[in-house]
């Protein structure tokens, strides 16, 4: 079954020999700039005050269902704050790069007001449950100045302040939805907690509950999972489907989300209302689900794609090409609006039930756990209630009923005709990395920070897989409706290459694209071994504080190439990535250290497909050269002669 294809159904391992485990991972103290502890964020605004929607009076203007043509008026209204907020953060990464021969923030200066020169940059975390959320919170932690350590050699400080976009799927949406739940804490914060809080607190297993006292007094086992299986009744009573996902986004939401219980009442459209996303100084939250009929499976090259952010759900493609109000998500849209009978609902649009949607293959994680664990009896007769007359391959769907795209363009949209619109985790359709709404023609994005924590290889490392579904998906005309991306070469030569080593450019010759259809240039950030193995299955279930400090600083490394050891113009080289489309564009003669950035950074259309069985070692003991790959067969020397092929990449 195709549920398992983007994660290797590794043998379950309760504990990973950590070979390589970091000398400094229980030395290693931050002092945060901000105090230390997780900021709670007002905004349990479900009207119910609970798990379960509400009716509600409808606003003056009705909610209604908008054509995906143009950004919507809130995020252009927000982009007009946001974009100014960047310059001064972007302009302290600059200083600090420090592009010898070009004069980076006085480009900046002096294009400050014009926001179709500057440099528009969009952060992408990729999926692989916990792993990619550790993986990428050690990369937004040095992309973050308040971060202590950010600003030291190596570190990528300012660049989180200086980003647009921050686009999360799966556990990468647990990270992105984490930091937003609790006031923009940074991820040392979330890592560190106060004393009564369970944030990241994952040495206790999701199946078995939080450890701590939490101002509701210390949960046991049983009382936690009655706890969420209450407020998922209160779903259920109150008249809408609920599916394994509702279990386990609020099981989730104990680890990421410093309130009571969990925040039962937290919504993801709150965001919009909080006071720092609000004024603009933070990026836009964004997470990735698809779309899929019971009974479908999905590939890229036809999956529809859904986002949710702060203002809407919906999908830019061909097919549904629209966008509800995630606010009012729960309402009975119908042919795009709520007919004048229909009320509308709020409090459908549940933190964890879309951090859940993004991750929603983790239902099986649940399901095939349960005996074994420590979920009592109750909770399992009531999950196994929600299964009865599902088939065992669609119990990953999230299910929101009613659909909100209902009626709505029924000569493409494959979802007009259900009542039930099923979502799963944006990872299923392989496109691991959430860079689906971050190359919208729309957006403008200049610059995307991929970071990848997938486990394609059989050692769990990444091996080109979600960038390869994402370009073969812009080259099919009938779903790519307008997006580019540059071209990607096959899984053996990202290992021969070492592309999955160290961070590689994509797409750094526009030539490859047709004239007006260029898209972001990628920077590529492959989770690698530096300092641990942080390689774990993507089914380990809990992580000893010890594991989790080591992968989050393995993530710090592999971002910052272990502080600009493995190369000290890396920095440097960041800030050519983030400036080429600029410079490009004003017609600005590409400075030579950049040009020399370049040519180590950028993947050249060089290919080696000898097939290769991937077991890496320290990327800091071989230098950057190493490949860690071991031919499966053919004598190293011929390898090297015939291997290598220059190819002009074209598609
Ligand atoms: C959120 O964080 C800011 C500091 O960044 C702080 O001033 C504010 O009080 C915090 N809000 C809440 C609700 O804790
Ligand atoms: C880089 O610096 C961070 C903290 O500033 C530290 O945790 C990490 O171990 C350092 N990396 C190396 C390779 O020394
Ligand atoms: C994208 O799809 C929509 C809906 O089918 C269509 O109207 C629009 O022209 C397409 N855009 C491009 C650039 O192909
Ligand atoms: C609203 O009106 C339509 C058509 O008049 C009807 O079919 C529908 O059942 C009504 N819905 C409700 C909730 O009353
Ligand atoms: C939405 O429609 C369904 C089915 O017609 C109905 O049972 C439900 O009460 C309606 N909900 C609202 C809030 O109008
Ligand atoms: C837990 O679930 C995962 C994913 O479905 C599965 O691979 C693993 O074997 C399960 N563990 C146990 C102990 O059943
Ligand atoms: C690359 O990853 C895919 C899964 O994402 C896997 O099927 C394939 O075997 C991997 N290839 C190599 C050479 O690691
Ligand atoms: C392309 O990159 C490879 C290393 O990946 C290098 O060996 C080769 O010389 C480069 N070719 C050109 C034309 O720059
Ligand atoms: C992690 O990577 C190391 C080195 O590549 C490998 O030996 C180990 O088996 C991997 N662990 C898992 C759980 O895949």
């Amino acid at each position: 079954m195709h549920l398992f294809s983007i994660c290797h159904p590794v043998p379950f391992l309760g504990l990973i020999s950590a070979a390589l485990v970091a000398p400094t991972s229980e030395t290693l103290e931050y002092s945060p700039v901000e105090p230390r502890h997780v900021a709670r964020r007002a905004a349990p605004d479900s009207p119910s005050g609970n798990y379960a929607p509400q009716t509600v009076d409808c606003p003056n203007q009705r909610p209604s269902i908008r054509n995906a043509r143009t950004l919507s008026d809130s995020e252009t209204s927000w982009l007009e704050s946001r974009r100014p907020k960047t310059i001064d953060p972007m302009i302290e990464f600059f200083r600090r790069a420090d592009l010898e021969d070009f004069d980076a923030e006085g480009f900046v200066n002096a294009n400050s007001q014009d926001f179709s020169v500057v440099p528009n940059i969009g952060i992408a975390i990729s999926g692989g449950g916990y792993r990619a959320m550790m993986n990428g919170a050690g990369s937004l932690a040095t992309a973050d100045s308040r971060v202590e350590g950010s600003l030291d050699a190596g570190g990528l400080g300012y660049l989180l302040q200086a980003t647009t976009y921050l686009a999360g799927l799966s556990g990468g949406g647990w990270l992105v939805g984490s930091i937003f739940a609790n006031n923009f804490s940074t991820v040392i914060n979330l890592r560190d907690g106060a004393e009564d809080s369970n944030t990241w607190e994952l040495s206790n297993s999701i199946f078995e509950g939080p450890a701590k006292l939490e101002g509701v007094g210390v949960l046991n086992t049983i009382e936690y999972w009655r706890d969420v299986e209450g407020s998922v009744d209160k779903k259920r009573s109150a008249g809408y489907e609920v599916s394994i996902t509702d279990y386990w986004g609020r099981a989730l939401s104990y680890q990421l989300i410093n309130a009571p219980h969990g925040g039962p009442a937290y919504t993801f459209s709150s965001i919009a209302d909080e006071p720092k996303f609000k004024s603009a100084d933070t990026p836009m939250p964004i997470l990735v689900a698809d779309g899929r009929r019971p009974g479908d499976t999905i590939i890229s090259l036809s999956s529809t794609v859904f986002e949710f952010n702060p203002w809407e759900l919906g999908s830019p493609d061909p097919t549904v090409y629209g966008f509800a109000p995630t606010r009012y998500l729960g309402s009975n849209f119908s042919q795009g609006s709520i007919p004048e009978n229909g009320s509308c609902v709020r409090g459908f649009d549940q933190l964890g039930f879309v951090m859940g949607t993004s991750s929603s293959l983790f239902n099986q994680f649940l399901l095939q756990n349960i005996s074994s664990s420590d979920i009592p009896s109750f909770v399992a007769a009531a999950i196994d209630m929600v299964l009865t007359g599902i088939a065992e391959e669609d119990n990953d769907i999230a299910i929101y009923q009613p659909n909100p795209f209902y009626g709505y363009r029924p000569a493409t949209n494959p979802f007009a005709e259900t009542e039930q619109l099923s979502l799963v985790d944006g990872g299923e359709d392989l496109q691991n990395i959430p860079l689906h709404p971050l190359i919208q023609p729309n957006r403008k994005v200049d610059v995307i920070f991929a970071v990848d924590s997938s486990a394609d290889t059989n050692s769990n490392w990444p091996n080109g897989t979600a960038l390869r579904a994402t370009a073969e998906r812009s080259r099919e005309e009938a779903i790519a409706n307008g997006t580019a991306f540059p071209a990607v070469p096959d899984a053996e030569t990202f290992i021969n290459l070492g592309l999955n080593r160290k961070p590689t450019f994509f797409g750094c010759d526009t030539s490859e694209f047709e004239a007006g259809h260029i898209p972001p240039l990628i920077v590529y950030i492959p989770n690698a071994p530096y300092t641990y193995n942080s390689n774990f299955s993507t089914w380990k279930p809990s992580y000893s504080d010890q594991e989790r400090n080591s992968a989050i600083e393995n993530g710090w490394n592999v971002a910052t190439m272990g502080n600009g050891t493995v190369d000290s113009q890396w920095l440097a080289c960041a800030a050519c990535a983030i400036l080429q489309r600029s410079l490009e564009r004003t017609g600005t003669e590409i400075p030579g250290t950049c040009n020399s950035c370049f040519e180590r950074y950028c993947w050249n259309g060089t290919t080696d497909s000898t097939p290769v069985d991937y077991q890496p070692t320290s990327v800091l003991d071989e230098g950057a050269t190493g490949n860690g790959g071991v031919p499966v067969s053919g004598h190293p020397l011929l390898r090297g002669l015939i291997g290598v092929t220059a190819l002009v990449a074209v598609f």
